[in-house]
Formats: C-alpha cells, structure tokens, sequence
C-alpha cells in the first residue's frame, strides 16, 4: 500500500477586513491574547498539520513579523477573491502531494478535531474534496451547501448568487475544506468571476470536481461556534466570550479550581498547575505560569509573570516579575518588571517594586518603593521605606544585606548600601554604606524644649484679648 502522503494547510488571510474599522490586519486581532491567524495555525498543527502556508495580503509585513518562520507565506497583491487566494499560493505547494486542509485566518475557534476528522475522511474516500458544512437556522450571508439525494455535495452558491429557492437551504459553507491537491490545482484556472461579487470564488471548484465525475464528502459539524467568521469587533468579543469559556474549563478539568468563571479571564498561553484556585475578578494574560496550591485574586491582574507553589496574590497588579514559592503578595501591591521574589517573601499593601531581587522571608510590608535593588534574606523593610533610584539623568542600585532592619520612612539614596544586619533609624536619609550590624541615625536629633507650648499658648491668648 502506497504511504499517504502528509497533508499541507494553506490559511487564507489576504483579506483586510474593512468591517474591524482597524489599521490592524484582521487576522492579528487576538482572542483570548493570541491573533486569530495564530489560532488557526494551532488548529491545524494540533490535527497533524506541519507544513502551512499563509496567503497575506493587506498588512502583509506585519502579519509575518507577528506570526513567525514557522509557517510559509504566499502574497497576494490585490484581493480577488477566495479562489484567487489559493492561486496566489499555488506556486508555493507546487510540490506538494498529499491533502491540502483550506482553512480562513478569521476563524478562531477551530477545533483541530474537526479538521483530523476532515482529513480522515478524505483519506479514506479519496475525494476531490470533503468539506465540513452546517445548518443553521439563520443562514444569511452564508455560501449555501446544495446537497444530493445521497448526501454529496453538489455545489456551493454563494448568498449573493442565490435563486430565492436557494436561499431558503439551510446548510452552510463555514469554510474549511479538504482538497486533494492535484484536483485543486488542476481546476484553480477553470475559475471565473463573473458573479455577482465579481471575484474569483474557490467554492466554484466544488460544482467543477462533481461536473468532472469527482466526489465531494460533506461532514456535517453539529457545532456551528467552532466556525465562527470574525468580520467586526463585535463577533471579535463573542469568539473571545467563547473561547475564555472553552479556556477556563480545560484548566478546571485539569484540577485548577476557577471560583466564578464569568468574572475570570485568562488568556489562551498561560499555564496553571493543580490544586491553584483562581478567585473572581482575576485577569491572567501573556506567559504566565501559575504553581500548585497559588491562590489568585480577588481582583487581580498578572500578566507574563511566573508565580510560584503556594504563593498568594491578593488584589494585586503583576506585570513581568516573578514570586517564589509561598510568597504573598497584597493588598494593593505593584510587582513591576524584573521583581524577583525568592521563597516566602511578604509584599504588603502599597507596595511598589521594580527591577528588584528580594531574598527568602523578607517583609516588606506597608506603603514602599524598592527599585533597582537587592536585599538579602530575613530583612525587614518598615512601612513608608522608599528606594531613590533616580538622579534625574541615571538609575543606582540599592544593595540591603539579609537580617537587616530597615527603620520606617527610611529614604536609602542610591547608590547605597545597608550591610547584613544593620539597621537604619526611623526617618533615616540614608546617603552612605552603613557596615554590616550597625546603626546609622540620619536624621535631625529630638529636642524637646519643656514646658514651651504653654508658654507659648498664654501668650497667644493674651494677645487676642486685648
Ligand atoms: C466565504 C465563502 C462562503 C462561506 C464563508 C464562511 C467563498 C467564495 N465564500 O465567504 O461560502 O460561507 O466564507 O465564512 O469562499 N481572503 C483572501 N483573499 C481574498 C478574499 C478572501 O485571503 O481575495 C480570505 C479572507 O482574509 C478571509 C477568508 O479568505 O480570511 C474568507 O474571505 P471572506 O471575504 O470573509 O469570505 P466570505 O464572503 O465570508
Ligand atoms: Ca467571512
């Protein structure tokens, strides 16, 4: 038996989507933080799928850019239409033997399922094509599926093109076919525009292959979501609605408890480890890695951030920093860029952090900035402490030592250095290196002046009566 050749995938997204009312190309508008083209593209790969052409267009140097050298690209310059679109890559799989998955860049929530179904089918039969189709009650705007007697599909019309009787079929066209290659390629130049759209349709190969004496399987897919076509910012926010869902519950299926998934979003490429409970109002995005046991939230946005085992992040804003195991962090704290929090590290309320390093059980409790800093283990950072990174032309490094104590509204003027166990005086402008386990008092010393106030106050009043 002759192996079956792998199948290719060839992404349509030339389009430029003018209904997004977007400078962005339409296939870069994300869902759940990641551009629909590139979730079409997870799609296929997921369904076996390696080798993907992508047709560009519109914004074609911005597409590449944001989608990467993982797939192949093919331009087309002016935009004729669906059929013309496959042309313009033709070139590109000239030496591709085996199936060829068509699929839209508009159509993020494809499921790879369907498409390894689509071409297991079409292995299986030997088709000139299999296509997925579905019914809808509401089919406006949609390319209508003629179906035969025996379930073939017979042709595509297109809305626009309907006869009245037509336009009563409730089977829909959403758009991803199966083709094999040859036959495809063989009747791309049998295509004629002479429609009412005036463009170049690929669903006109379907007529062709069964005029020639082809087959054309059609899978009906009981799911109409999956195909969503994103053509305006509104269907955008109801593609995402549907994926968060889809999103959240894989996590919860996989051991992470999401206490309210309507107040919870998480976007597509972050991972959470089990036993972690996400608590309302949570916004997790980017990279974001989140250990076992960790609770999130309530009200709590972390982005591209790695937090540890155990740690907890209370109300709290987390931005490209990472938390060590059993840290805590909130309410109202700020980790920004390049924080890294060792092992049960404490960051109260107030709390700002930035291009840090902060050692295993250190506090640092209330109402603070530590920025461009590294401070050891077991410190104590007392309320009001504030880091002055900047001179206005250039950032310094503060460096406090482990088993430090750092008195209330110290104000450490980088660069500076507080060495292992030292202390700073409350209210301390700290300017130079205190040495390790001393203290350095950088303040005005008390006075007090007795009894002055009531002098002070017999005087006033004296004053006043006359
Ligand atoms: C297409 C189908 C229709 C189907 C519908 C499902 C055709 C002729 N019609 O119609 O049967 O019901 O999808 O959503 O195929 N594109 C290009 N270059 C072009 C034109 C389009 O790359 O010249 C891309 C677009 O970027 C988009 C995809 O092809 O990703 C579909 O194009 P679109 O114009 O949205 O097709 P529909 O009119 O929706
Ligand atoms: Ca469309």
């Amino acid at each position: 038996m002759a192996a079956v050749s792998a199948p290719a995938g060839l992404i349509l997204a030339a389009g430029k989507g003018t209904r997004m009312k977007s400078d962005l190309p339409k296939c870069l508008h994300e869902v759940c933080g990641v551009p629909m083209a590139q979730m079409v593209i997870r799609s296929l790969r997921d369904a076996g799928v390696e080798r993907i052409v992508v047709v560009v267009g519109h914004g074609g140097e911005e597409v590449r850019e944001r989608l990467g050298d993982s797939v192949e690209y093919a331009v087309q310059e002016e935009q004729l239409g669906t059929g013309h679109a496959v042309m313009s890559a033709q070139d590109a799989l000239k030496d591709h033997k085996g199936p060829l998955i068509v699929a839209c860049g508009d159509t993020p929530l494809l499921r790879a399922e369907t498409t390894k179904e689509l071409l297991d089918l079409q292995a299986e039969k030997s088709a000139g094509a299999t296509l997925s189709y579905c019914r809808l009650e509401d089919p406006t705007g949609y390319g209508r599926i003629m179906l035969g007697t025996s379930g073939q599909v017979l042709r595509i019309v297109e809305h626009k093109d309907c006869t009245p009787d037509e336009l009563s079929t409730k089977e829909i066209n959403p758009a991803l076919y199966a083709f094999d290659t040859e036959t495809l390629f063989r009747l791309l130049p049998t295509l004629k525009n002479t429609n009412e759209g005036g463009e170049y349709y690929l669903t006109d190969i379907i007529g062709t292959i069964r005029e020639e004496g082809g087959s054309v399987i059609g899978q009906h897919a009981e799911d109409f979501a999956e195909f969503l076509g994103i053509n305006n910012r509104w269907q955008l926010a109801e593609a995402s609605e549907i994926l968060r869902s889809r999103i959240l519950m894989s996590h919860a299926m996989n051991g992470v408890t999401i206490t309210d998934p309507k107040s919870t979003y998480i976007e597509g490429d972050v991972e959470i480890e089990t036993d972690a409970i996400i608590h309302p109002m949570s916004v997790i995005e980017g990279k974001t890695k989140i250990g076992a046991r960790a609770q999130i939230g309530p009200s709590t946005w972390i982005k591209d951030s790695v937090i540890g085992e155990g740690c907890r992040v209370f109300m709290s804003h987390v931005d490209q920093a990472e938390m060590g195991r059993e840290s805590r962090c909130g309410p109202f704290a700020n980790l920004r860029p390049k924080t890294r929090l060792n092992g049960k590290v404490k960051i109260g309320n107030f709390v700002e952090v930035k291009n840090a390093e902060i050692g295993d059980q250190t506090s640092v409790s209330h109402l603070t900035y530590i920025g461009d800093a590294m401070v050891g283990e077991r410190t104590n950072i007392g309320a009001g402490t504030i880091t002055c990174n900047y001179d206005g032309f250039a950032k310094h490094l503060t460096k406090i030592g482990s088993d430090a104590f750092i008195g209330s509204n110290s104000t450490l003027v980088a660069p500076v250095e507080v060495g292992d166990g030292a202390m700073t005086a409350a209210g301390s402008t700290v300017t130079k290196k205190v040495p390790g386990d001393s203290l350095a008092v950088g303040r005005g010393r008390q006075e007090n002046k007795e009894g002055w106030v009531k002098s002070w106050r017999a005087k006033k009043s004296r004053e006043s009566d006359h």
